[in-house]
């Protein structure tokens, strides 16, 4: 068995993780490697959602009952989790949305209903990048054509990476908010968030990051990042599906309107007028995910006893061995950085001129489990002239073998197209 430095226990990980046991089609093991998509849940968590159900089930924040008491003690519990996982100043820093697509839309909403000095308006600028997954493309392009503010991005070099030659061109006076991702979802590829804060800095643009890639693969820390606004949802980090968070800057939460309107968000309504709840609950309109919450704190648990360094090691590691293994296989193009290094473990290739459907086929038939397409990062595809692309994606429970398996499965898509 392959043997690198760095690699967690898995055999011992893997346990933990009942799904990985699946057998399918023909006897054949599973082998998950779509963890950009989705990671596989730990029965840490599985349990302590099914608990919450068993035991705890009631609304927050709104009952006097001891079920009421003590679901709003774990969905605060998990509040208080997650602040510390990203190291947030505060508590109150941390909004629960139902993704990482809401936290993004919910910061594109408050800055087109702000006043001044945050108002997007026809005055103003727009900054993302070419890398950007739809979630970050598409509430910029409605707010841009909501208000009439000019929508700009950072292009692509050859080898996947950002081209910030032009920083200071993209990033201007007029700039009001610059959000970019951490790590690329399609091509893995991990960009120099400090030069881009720098500029927006200078400039006095807001930031925003995409940790959606981030979060679950190294140690976030929001302070460090020294950006307003960072977002990433739950289930790519071992959580339940349904939840996601957006950190910002107490100052900006305190001044931002909030987006959606109902019960929980406020402090007092008459028919005339309403006034608002402090954050995070000012962005946190109806009735929460509260069980989807209480499993992205075990889930927060679950990776904090592991240890994110020892969980960015091991992927580095098994990224490494990927992109040398993959470049082994005859006609195989990895679309994005061809290094382990300043990369996460999501690698996108094209064999040949093999459709990716087709290879996720082969794959599938064999127990493989890949994402195909252009994974919602459709302008990356366009950049580098490919309709699509075959996406494998690793994560803390990833072993040599199935990298092995990976590029067996692909020598049997070539010979089975010819
Ligand atoms: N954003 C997820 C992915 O990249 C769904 O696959």
């Amino acid at each position: 068995m392959t043997q690198l430095p760095g690699l967690l226990d898995t055999e011992a990980l893997r346990k933990d993780f009942p799904i990985l046991d699946r057998v399918l089609h023909d006897g054949k093991k599973l082998v998950y490697l779509d963890n950009a998509a989705t990671s596989q849940t730990p029965r840490q968590v599985i349990d302590a959602v099914s608990e919450y159900y068993e035991r705890h089930n009631a609304n927050v924040h709104r009952g006097v009952h001891v079920l009421a008491e003590e679901a709003t003690a774990l969905y605060e519990g998990a509040r208080d989790k997650v602040a510390a996982f990203i190291n947030a100043p505060s508590r109150d820093e941390v909004i629960f949305t139902k993704n990482a697509s809401e936290s993004l839309n919910l910061v594109a909403n408050m800055l087109g209903w702000a006043d001044e000095p945050y108002r997007v308006d026809r005055e103003t600028e727009i900054v993302i990048t070419e890398m950007e997954h739809h979630s970050n493309i598409v509430p910029w392009q409605l707010l841009s054509q909501r208000t009439g503010a000019k929508l700009k991005w950072f292009g692509l070099t050859d080898d996947g990476r950002l081209d910030l030659s032009n920083i200071d061109e993209i990033i201007t006076e007029k700039t009001k908010i610059v959000s970019f991702t951490l790590v690329s979802n399609i091509m893995g590829t991990v960009n120099p968030v400090e030069a881009i804060v720098r500029r927006a800095q200078d400039v006095g643009a807001l930031v925003l990051i995409d940790a959606s890639q981030a979060a679950p693969h190294m140690p976030l820390d929001v302070q460090a990042l020294q950006a307003d606004f960072v977002a990433f949802t739950g289930h790519k980090m071992c959580g339940p599906t349904g939840i996601g968070v957006l950190w910002g800057r107490q100052e900006l939460l305190e001044d931002l309107p909030p987006f959606l309107g109902g019960g929980e968000m406020i402090e007092t309504v008459s028919m005339s007028s309403s006034t608002y709840a402090p954050a995070p609950h000012k962005f946190e309109a109806g009735t929460p995910p509260i069980a989807q919450a209480v499993g992205l704190g075990a889930a927060v648990d679950y990776l904090t006893s592991i240890g994110m360094e020892n969980v960015a090691r091991h992927e580095h590691a098994i990224t490494e061995y990927a992109v040398r293994r993959l470049q082994e296989v005859p006609d195989l193009r990895i679309i994005g950085p061809v290094t382990a290094e300043d990369r996460g473990a999501a690698i996108s290739f094209v064999l040949g001129d093999i459709h990716p459907h087709d290879v996720g086929q082969v794959l599938d038939e064999q127990g493989i489990a890949v994402r195909v397409g252009h994974h919602c990062a459709r302008p990356v595809c366009l950049r580098y002239g490919i309709p699509a692309t075959t996406r494998a994606s690793f994560y803390l429970y990833s072993t040599p073998a199935e990298v092995d398996a990976l590029v067996e499965g692909l020598e049997h898509v070539r010979n089975f197209f010819g």
